[in-house]
């Protein structure tokens, strides 16, 4: 295996290890918004639940009516958009999720929905997708993408799995083009084990590359920043409720941190990002 090839592999690894844990599983499910693991939309809460939600229904109206379409989700989580997507708007929905632990709880949920019949569940990388080409009416995508080795390996991907004419549909935590602090970045690289972040220019870039128009880039970062401090204080104020270790707490709230940090300074930012791949 080359050198690049194996620090991905370990990169991949690394992401894993991490969703698979019981300290993430508590963390994820207990307070940052349970079925949805993403950043929310706050101008009219400040509910963390609510505001995730508020994301899954603001990126359905872009994707507009998808009834009887069947779209992939890259990186589900617990499959909470996916089973909005099935139950409101009357797609099929395949969950492509590294974490095992997550996909077992995904399917658990989806049972207990009575959504099964809509709503898959796959083990698997999103940089090496499990499917034959052209399977897919649109993919979508909620802050998943920054935790791959090879952004670019998942953009070929989606590429190549997207029906033409198909929809792309995502967001991500990612760094602003242009100059950039390092100082402030740096410990948001060491936590997710990676040299650095997409861009919007990046995505952009990268999906015209692949033939993709793009339709619409909102820019939302305040949301990042909000989202980031509004789950630091949900930590503090329930360490006791959930019996949390404080060595645990310490660590996750400066984590926290540097995200407000890095919004608040200009140097990430966050944006939902639709493209049409050629038809
Ligand atoms: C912040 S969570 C977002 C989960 C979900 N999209 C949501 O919004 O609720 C990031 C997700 O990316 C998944 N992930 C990380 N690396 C992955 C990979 N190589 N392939 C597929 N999923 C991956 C993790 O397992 C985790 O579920």
């Amino acid at each position: 295996m080359s050198d690049t090839a194996q620090a991905e592999a370990e990169g991949v690894k690394v992401a894993r290890e991490y969703y698979d844990s019981d300290e993430a599983e508590g963390f994820y499910s207990n307070i940052w918004g349970g079925e949805d693991i993403h950043i929310g939309l706050y101008d009219e809460t400040d509910d963390i639940r609510t505001a995730s939600r508020k994301t899954v229904d603001h990126m359905a109206a872009k994707l507009g009516p998808i009834a009887g379409k069947r779209g992939i989700d890259l990186g589900a989580g617990y499959g909470g958009a996916a089973r909005v997507l099935a139950a409101e708007h009357g797609a099929h929905v395949t969950c492509l999720n590294l974490s095992e632990v997550e996909n077992e709880r995904n399917r658990a949920l989806t049972a207990a929905a009575g959504l099964s019949d809509k709503v898959d569940v796959v083990d698997g990388s999103y940089d090496a997708m499990p499917f034959e080409d052209e399977s897919f009416d649109f993919a979508w995508s909620q802050d998943a993408i920054l935790h791959a080795p090879d952004r670019e390996a998942v953009l070929d991907e989606v590429a190549r799995v997207l029906k033409p004419g198909g929809l792309f549909i995502h967001h991500d935590p990612m760094q602003a083009d242009g100059p950039t602090d390092k100082n402030i970045l740096q410990p948001i690289y060491d936590r997710i084990h990676l040299p650095d972040l997409g861009s919007i220019g990046f995505y952009r870039d990268a999906l015209i590359a692949r033939g993709f128009e793009e339709v619409d880039t909102e820019v939302l970062t305040h949301q990042l920043g909000k989202h980031y401090s509004r789950v630091r204080e949900e930590l503090l104020s329930r360490q006791k409720e959930l019996g949390l270790p404080d060595s645990f707490v310490e660590r996750m709230s400066a984590g926290l941190s540097h995200w407000v940090k890095g919004a608040a300074s200009g140097n990430l930012t966050w944006a939902i990002m639709l493209y049409r791949k050629a038809g």
